[in-house]
């Protein structure tokens, strides 16, 4: 079963001028592929992300979320299907600046149903796995780059979600590291986590396992 499916999705904004950022797009994710998506500025790679993280809803098509079809649902009920099945990384982190990084990790948690006793224990076991045990009474101002975005990844996994989706999740990371935040991907990927990364970066994308090409809101396997 695919856990991600569009199916003949368009979205347009009204402007005017009317964009059609999607076209007729249809893709499918099965659980446990890490797939990057590539394609120019503006060509539609965001727009997709949003729809595929529930933030957003298609103007035309359907999108089924591990089989279900998430169009009849409310508000409520996609953000309680975000809160369990999806975390998020972006490109400029969106940490919490005047909280300690333990507490940006436990955030989420409020919303994803984890029992309250759990919290701080998954909580510090994320920031271990992302290699941040010892910086987790830091604000995230006196972080690296790469260590912020490692807190982004430990925020985004700690509920365990099925599916990771990272837009341009190295854009604003040296070469380094952000080859350390590729390792930790793929170390997600083979505990069976699915991802989907958007990337302007050719090595970002060749570290995937299959990559789409997006250009002017269509889009295309590339071989
Ligand atoms: N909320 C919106 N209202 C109107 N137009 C929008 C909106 N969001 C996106 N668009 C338009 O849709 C098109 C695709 O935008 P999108 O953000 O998906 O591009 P992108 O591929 O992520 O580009 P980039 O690589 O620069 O981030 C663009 O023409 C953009 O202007
Ligand atoms: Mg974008």
């Amino acid at each position: 079963m695919s856990l991600v499916e569009l199916q003949d999705v368009t979205r347009s904004f009204p402007g005017p001028p009317e964009v059609q950022a999607l076209k007729g797009v249809n893709f499918a994710v099965q659980e446990g592929e890490y797939v990057s998506v590539i394609g120019p500025s503006g060509s539609g790679k965001s727009t997709m992300l949003n729809l595929l993280g529930l933030l957003d809803r298609p103007s035309v098509g359907e999108y089924r979320l591990a089989g279900t079809s998430t169009g009849a649902l409310n508000e409520d009920q996609r953000a309680a299907v975000r809160g369990r099945f999806i975390g998020f990384v972006f490109q400029a982190f969106h940490l919490m600046p005047r909280r300690s990084v333990l507490d940006n990790v436990l955030m989420p948690m409020q919303y994803s149903g984890v029992p309250r006793e759990e919290r701080e224990p998954r909580a510090r076991e994320a920031l271990e796995r992302v290699g941040l045990g010892h910086r987790v009474d830091f604000r995230p101002g006196s972080l690296s780059g790469g260590e912020r975005q490692r807190v982004a990844v430990a925020r985004a996994v700690v509920s365990r979600p099925r599916l990771l989706l990272a837009d341009e999740p190295t854009g604003n990371l040296d070469q380094a590291t952000s080859a350390e935040v590729m390792s930790l991907f793929e170390e997600l990927n083979a505990d069976g986590l699915t991802l989907v990364v958007i990337t302007h970066d050719d090595n970002v994308a060749a570290r995937a396992h299959r990559r789409v090409r997006i250009a002017d809101g269509r889009l295309s396997e590339v071989a």
